[in-house]
Formats: structure tokens, C-alpha cells, sequence
């Protein structure tokens, strides 16, 4: 079997961005499992199925024909990554996110990714019922307050709009539902790294990564 890093963490800890980083540097594969997750609420969307329904959407997975391709996400052949990435579509993710009926049709779907020459796989429970068996499970984390800046940030340097106030109370928000939903709530595991980038950039965090790997 290929080898596998999960990496888990709140909303915008960065897990994106070190994980695709993690991923450039070994040459491996790299699953954002948000997007799929993200595909899902925007499928169900544009085919008027309730974020609420869990059986409805089980029977959607199926028929996603999704393909990542350069950094851009297609959806049954539709260039959706700018559709994906709104927070409309974080917060229909979270909410499909919760059926376990939703988690157990993306199951397969996630295992696929597991390719030569290994995996960096970023996500909830992508350590723990993904990939139990990853040689690395890193939960990456920073305060709140420097989470809803970075996103601020973001925003920002794509052009659109933004407010600071909105985004931190929205990421408080998130985390209270991503920490205590009863179907895979976001919690460190006992085998996992700690790196919390409240005081560390990005390339320090996957220099980290990269060096607890190589041990
Ligand atoms: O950075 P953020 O967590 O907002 O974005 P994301 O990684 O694209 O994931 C969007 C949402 O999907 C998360 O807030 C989680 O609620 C959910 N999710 C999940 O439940 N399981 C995963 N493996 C990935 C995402």
C-alpha cells in the first residue's frame, strides 16, 4: 500500500495550502476531500436537493463524476473550482458533511486517490477512518483570530469583498459545529502531530511535515 499523510485541522488552518505543499515536495498525490465535500453541496444544489436530505444526496455521490486537474475541479466535466470555493458553498459542505450516509458514499471516492507514489490526503477523518493506517497524521491548527485574517486575506488578494468581523464570527461558528456534530467532529488524534501556525508561516509548517516524514 502507498504511503498516506493526513492532515486535519479547523477551518482555515491552511491545510489546503500545506498539504498541496507536502505533496510537491514528495511527488505525491494530493486529495483536498473539502472539495469533495464542496462538490456535493453544489451538486445538490443546482439540482434542487436539500442540504438536509441524507438520502437524497447519498444517491447523488454516485452519479459525481469528479476530476482535479491542475489545481481546477471538474464536475461532470463543468469547471467548477470558482463555484466550489465560495463560502455559500463551505457552509453547504459543512452541513452536508454531517449525514453519516453522506461520509460512508464518499468513503470509496477518497480511497481511489491512494495512488504510487503515496497520498497526502487533507480532511476530517481522513486519519482516522480514511486512512487509519497513514504514516503521518498531522493536526494542523492556529488561533481563530489569525485563521479569520489569513481568510480575510485571502479574500481579499482575489478580489472580492470581505469583512472582518463577518468572517470571524462565521469561522467561530464553524468550528463550534465542526467540533461538536456527532458524526465525525474535528478533534486531534491521539496519533497525530501537533502544528499550531498561530506564529509560523506556511513554509515553516511544511518544512515540519516534510522533516517528521522523512524520520
Ligand atoms: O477550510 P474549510 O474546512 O472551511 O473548507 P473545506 O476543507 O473545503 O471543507 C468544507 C467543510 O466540509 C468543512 O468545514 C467540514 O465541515 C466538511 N468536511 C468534512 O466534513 N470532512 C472532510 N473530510 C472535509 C470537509
Amino acid at each position: 500500500l502507498w504511503p498516506v499523510i493526513a492532515i486535519d485541522g479547523p477551518s482555515a488552518s491552511g491545510k489546503g495550502s500545506v498539504a498541496e505543499r507536502v505533496a510537491k515536495a514528495f511527488g505525491f498525490h494530493y486529495l483536498d476531500s473539502g472539495a469533495l465535500y464542496r462538490l456535493l453541496a453544489y451538486a445538490a444544489y443546482t439540482q434542487s436537493v436539500s442540504w438536509s436530505d441524507a438520502a437524497k444526496l447519498a444517491v447523488i455521490v454516485p452519479s459525481m463524476d469528479i476530476r482535479f486537474e491542475g489545481g481546477e475541479v471538474f464536475l461532470n466535466g463543468e469547471h467548477v473550482s470558482v463555484h466550489i470555493r465560495s463560502e455559500q458553498m463551505g457552509k453547504g459542505a459543512s452541513e452536508v458533511a454531517v449525514h453519516p450516509e453522506v461520509r460512508t458514499a464518499l468513503l470509496q471516492t477518497q480511497r481511489n486517490f491512494r495512488k504510487a507514489p503515496g497520498l497526502v490526503g487533507d480532511g476530517r477523518d481522513i486519519g482516522s477512518v480514511i486512512f487509519p493506517d497513514a504514516a503521518l497524521k498531522v493536526f494542523l491548527t492556529a488561533g481563530v483570530e489569525t485563521r479569520a485574517q489569513r481568510r480575510y486575506d485571502q479574500l481579499i488578494s482575489r478580489g472580492d469583498t470581505a469583512d472582518y468581523e463577518t468572517i470571524l464570527e462565521d469561522l467561530r461558528q464553524r468550528d463550534l459545529r465542526d467540533t461538536q456534530r456527532s458524526s465525525a467532529p474535528l478533534k486531534q488524534l491521539p496519533d497525530a502531530m501537533l502544528v499550531d501556525t498561530t506564529k509560523m508561516n506556511i513554509v515553516e509548517a511544511v518544512d515540519m511535515i516534510v522533516e517528521a516524514f522523512k524520520k
